[in-house]
């Protein structure tokens, strides 16, 4: 785009006017200013028809469906990299294959990345994997056939439902409390079925909030002993709440598969992510990601173990963590008298909707006024969701943004 000068001058309009024009175009994201650079248009992502909700960063559209958190700063860090990254010696080795699950020296990385995490594990029993979600249907193509039985909380991440659908596995409800998944209820469903094995947020369940206590992580793994089934640990949110128990991985390392990615607290779209597994499973997951997409690809790799080697991504994790808690309090506040739950440190809350209000209705009607919200049967493995919304406050809207846009959430529940 010209410069505030040039656009001024061009048509005949004050300075402070060509300045105003900017600053509306970047608020209805439209375009990007970067200093010292000038001003760009921002490519604009449309709904693609298949998943309506996933609007990218930059429309107007306020989309509160999926969490993508980003940073301002974080195209600048990413421009950086990719110069280093450009300039480093052996690039050549970014255009060989690496072995399936990576190369040794980048798991050796994100072995030591995963010592924050309450995981002391050797390289050789981390695998990469584009994402979690990548991460998760690795796990279940490995471990799982068709047919089989996978414990999941009643209320769970929708994409663990996406992939038993796909592969044909069943997902049995457990009922969920504040404190978790209910393991009295967890127990008599493996006594009276065959579980193959039981998926479970621990730190920051996704869409409740819920964090295990310690003592509940341990009866959980007793209960996988007992019943020989194995964990499925997705912790794609647990770098939020540092002082959570240790991880389930940490109770119960000979039974429990640890999935956990980049995307939550660096960039949804870098698509990397990990597994951490017991030795015992390691070929199934090997011979899995082989038959695939290997992982990782090599320049993505070369990236993210960039981004960890240098405690870049400490910083941005703390920034992270503080950004979600300040959502929240806007939350909190917003939706005070409401029936809205959340942990404090989550990026999304659970908000209950009075008798007699439809949550597709709902979310059609904020959808109408440009804000995307999910409903419970997203996320419900029962046949009869609860009226509620899962509100994403790392979605698209700004801090300063946000409180407006759930104000207009607000506006449509009776007082
Ligand atoms: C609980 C949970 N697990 C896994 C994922 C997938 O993460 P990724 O982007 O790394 O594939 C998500 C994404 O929203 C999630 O909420």
């Amino acid at each position: 785009m010209p410069t505030h000068r040039e656009l001024a001058r061009d048509h005949g309009i004050a300075l402070a006017t060509a300045t105003r024009v900017y600053t509306e175009l970047a608020e209805a994201g439209l375009v990007v200013g970067e200093p010292g650079r000038g001003t760009f248009v921002r490519e604009q992502f449309g709904y693609d028809g298949v998943e309506p909700q996933r609007v990218a960063h930059g429309n107007r559209v306020a989309d509160l469906a999926f969490n993508q958190p980003l940073d301002p700063g974080q195209a600048d860090d990413l421009r950086d990299r990719l110069r280093e990254l450009a300039a480093t010696g052996d690039i050549e080795t970014l255009l060989v294959q690496h072995p399936p699950g990576g190369r040794s020296t980048d798991r050796a990385v994100v072995a030591t990345h995963l010592l924050d995490a309450g995981i002391d594990v050797a390289p050789e029993n981390v695998l990469l994997t584009g994402g979690a979600q990548h991460g998760l249907d690795t796990v279940l193509r490995a471990l799982a056939r068709p047919g089989d039985v996978i414990a999941v909380d009643e209320l769970t991440y929708p994409g663990i439902k996406l992939i038993a659908d796909v592969q044909g596995i069943e997902l049995a409800a457990v009922r969920h409390t504040d404190r978790g998944m209910s393991l009295g209820s967890l127990e008599k469903l493996c006594r009276e079925r065959s579980v193959k094995a039981v998926y479970t947020m621990p730190t920051l369940h996704n869409p409740l909030g819920s964090v295990m206590g310690a003592d509940d992580r341990s009866r959980m793994a007793a209960v996988a002993r007992r019943y020989d089934t194995f964990l499925i640990e997705d912790a794609t949110y647990a770098f939020l709440a540092p002082d959570a128990p240790a991880p389930l991985y940490a109770v119960a390392p000979e039974r429990t598969v640890y999935v956990a990615s980049l995307s939550k607290n660096l960039a949804t779209g870098l698509r990397f992510g990990f597994l951490v597994a017991p030795t015992a499973h390691r070929h199934r997951l090997v011979r899995t990601l082989k038959a695939s997409s290997w992982g990782t690809p090599p320049i993505i790799a070369a990236l993210a173990v960039a981004w960890l080697r240098s405690g870049a991504i400490t910083r941005w994790t703390h920034q992270r963590r503080i950004d979600a808690r300040s959502r929240q309090h806007v939350a909190a506040r917003v939706f005070s008298g409401l029936d809205y739950r959340a942990h404090p440190a989550a990026y999304f809350g659970w908000l209950r909707l009075p008798s007699g209000i439809r949550a597709v209705q709902m979310e059609r009607t904020l959808a109408a006024q440009g804000i995307l919200v999910s409903t419970a049967d997203e996320f419900s493995v029962r046949p009869h969701p609860p009226a509620a919304l899962r509100i994403s406050l790392s979605g698209t809207p700004t801090l300063a943004t946000l409180e407006r846009v759930l104000e207009t959430i607000r506006t449509e529940l009776p007082p």
